[in-house]
């Protein structure tokens, strides 16, 4: 398995030298240092090329195709690191000490366990409601937990863990007696506020750890199961696998869900980004915050392209239907999801490592493999054409779901997946911004008739 695992990070640097030699003569980027404001910048609809902050949390570069978090390139936090760090990183502006990275993931594991939250949940018709709207719903529940005090002091004992935390739900897998960790609620410290803080840093740490909890528990309850309590013993990717899947993933499907939540963790002021921050430059609560982006995320214009692009593949059926079809689409003048991308004009990065990731999995998996082959099929046919006329490429939606298929994960949990690792970025660019907090107020161009007299109503 460790060989297996290698074979990943070898992978990655394989696609980190592709990408450097395909794009190093491409132009230096645009604005990366402090600007004075006011800027002239030229916006066009969609707030289209709109420098909305200054930020140092991650930078795009949409010519050379390069994806920046904190001044550390993607391919090498793909290749070295793992989510947990790069959260830190996203959140601290460093790389953390081996001391920090420890207490962070003790705090990530207090944090994803969320037997009131998921109570509340499970109180509503999950199965029935769109994935993502699950998945806002159990955030704010997060929230009414957190802000509300919630004042029962659970200390159950390791030996009574089971029978007396009338709070624990059922788990589907037997309890390990001694070994089950044994959890503390405290009530949220008193501020001078008199409500849990929901705006700072251990509100980050809360989100990172319970979305991915929340986004299993929703996974388990579509299939008609009970969500399954997270193991402290694994880290962030894995447990978010076992959650769902009831199983311990193998060191490789750890280590691809890993570089996968690494991968969809920042991206600039992407929409859903753009609209944590507006809510947050309200001064509403960072949680609030998440909503929306859990909100924005949802459209298949964004977050959601990678549910649709699995559904494209299926209706297209082979790789040798991909001409006929991809014609068709041409015609139509469709959308082709999973390609295209405001700010890129050559290979999204993430696509450049989530292409071979899904191929090394096909390799091994016969349930993908048919899906890859049209996937491949598509992605040279679209690069050819589109790619050469108007700088049309794979972005990060496109390969990304065949890799979570691979891993036992349903379509309908692909978003949320995205969710899941994004809340990283959300989290951290709040933050920033609430730095030097100036609440967003863009203007309308009114184009609207004037001066019109009030026709009263039997006139009409
Ligand atoms: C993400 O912003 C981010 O950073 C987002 C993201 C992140 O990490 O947060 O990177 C994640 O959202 C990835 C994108 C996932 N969405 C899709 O894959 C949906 C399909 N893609 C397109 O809808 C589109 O490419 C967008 C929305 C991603 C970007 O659209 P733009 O920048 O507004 O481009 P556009 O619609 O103005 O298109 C420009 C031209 C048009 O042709 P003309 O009218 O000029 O002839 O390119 C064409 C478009 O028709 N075009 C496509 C296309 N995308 C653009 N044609 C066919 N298929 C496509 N996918």
């Amino acid at each position: 398995m460790q060989q297996q695992t290698h074979e990943i990070t070898e992978l990655i640097l394989a696609a980190a030298q592709k990408a450097r030699a395909e794009t190093s003569n491409e132009p230096e980027p645009g604005y990366t240092k402090p600007v004075c404001w006011p800027i002239q910048c030229a916006v066009g609809p969609g707030l289209e090329g709109a420098i909305a902050c200054e930020s140092s949390v991650g930078y795009v570069n949409g010519s050379k195709g390069w994806l920046i978090y904190r001044g550390y390139d993607l391919f090498d936090l793909c290749a070295y690191s793992t989510f947990e760090e790069v959260c830190y990183l996203l959140l601290h502006g460093r790389l953390p000490r081996p001391a920090e990275l420890l207490n962070l993931k003790r705090e990530l594991a207090e944090y994803r366990y969320l037997p009131k939250t998921m109570r509340l949940l499970m109180s509503f018709p999950v199965e029935e409601l769109n994935t993502m709207a699950a998945l806002r719903l159990g955030t704010l529940l997060m929230r009414q937990k957190q802000t509300l005090r919630d004042r029962d002091v659970a200390k159950p004992s390791i030996d009574s863990a089971i029978s007396s935390d009338e709070d624990s739900i059922a788990m589907e897998t037997q309890p390990r007696g001694s070994e089950r960790a044994a959890f503390e609620f405290t009530a949220a410290p008193e501020l001078n506020t008199g409500t849990a803080d929901a705006a700072g840093l251990p509100s980050c740490y809360r989100l990172i750890a319970g979305v991915g909890t929340i986004a299993a528990a929703i996974a388990r309850l579509r299939r008609g199961r009970l969500p399954i309590e997270p193991d402290p013993e694994l880290g962030h990717a894995a447990n978010f696998l076992y959650m769902i899947t009831g199983r311990r993933a193998t060191p490789v499907e750890e280590r691809v869900m890993d570089v996968a939540l690494i991968l969809h963790a920042d991206h600039g002021m992407n929409a859903s980004t753009f609209a944590s921050i507006v809510v947050a430059s309200t001064l509403s609560d960072i949680y609030f915050s998440v909503g929306a982006g859990i909100a924005a995320l949802n459209g298949p214009l964004h977050g959601g392209a990678n549910e649709q692009v699995v559904r494209t593949l299926e209706s297209i059926g082979g790789p040798e239907n991909v001409p006929a079809w991809f014609r068709q689409a041409r015609e139509e003048k469709r959308k082709i999801m999973g390609f295209g991308h405001r700010v890129y004009k050559t290979y999204d990065p993430r696509a450049r490592i989530l292409g071979p990731l899904a191929k090394y999995l096909a390799a091994k998996s016969p349930e993908i493999q048919p899906l890859f082959a049209t996937a491949e099929a598509l992605e040279k046919e679209v690069v050819a054409t589109l790619g050469v006329e108007k700088k049309i490429f794979p972005n990060v939606d496109f390969y990304s779901g065949l890799v979570y298929r691979s891993l036992g994960i349903d379509r309908e949990i692909f978003t949320p997946v995205f969710a899941v690792s994004r809340v990283a970025g959300w989290t951290a660019r709040v933050l920033e911004y609430l730095q030097n907090n100036r609440i967003f107020r863009p203007r309308a161009v009114y184009v609207g008739p004037m001066n019109l007299p009030y026709t009263p109503l039997d006139e009409r």
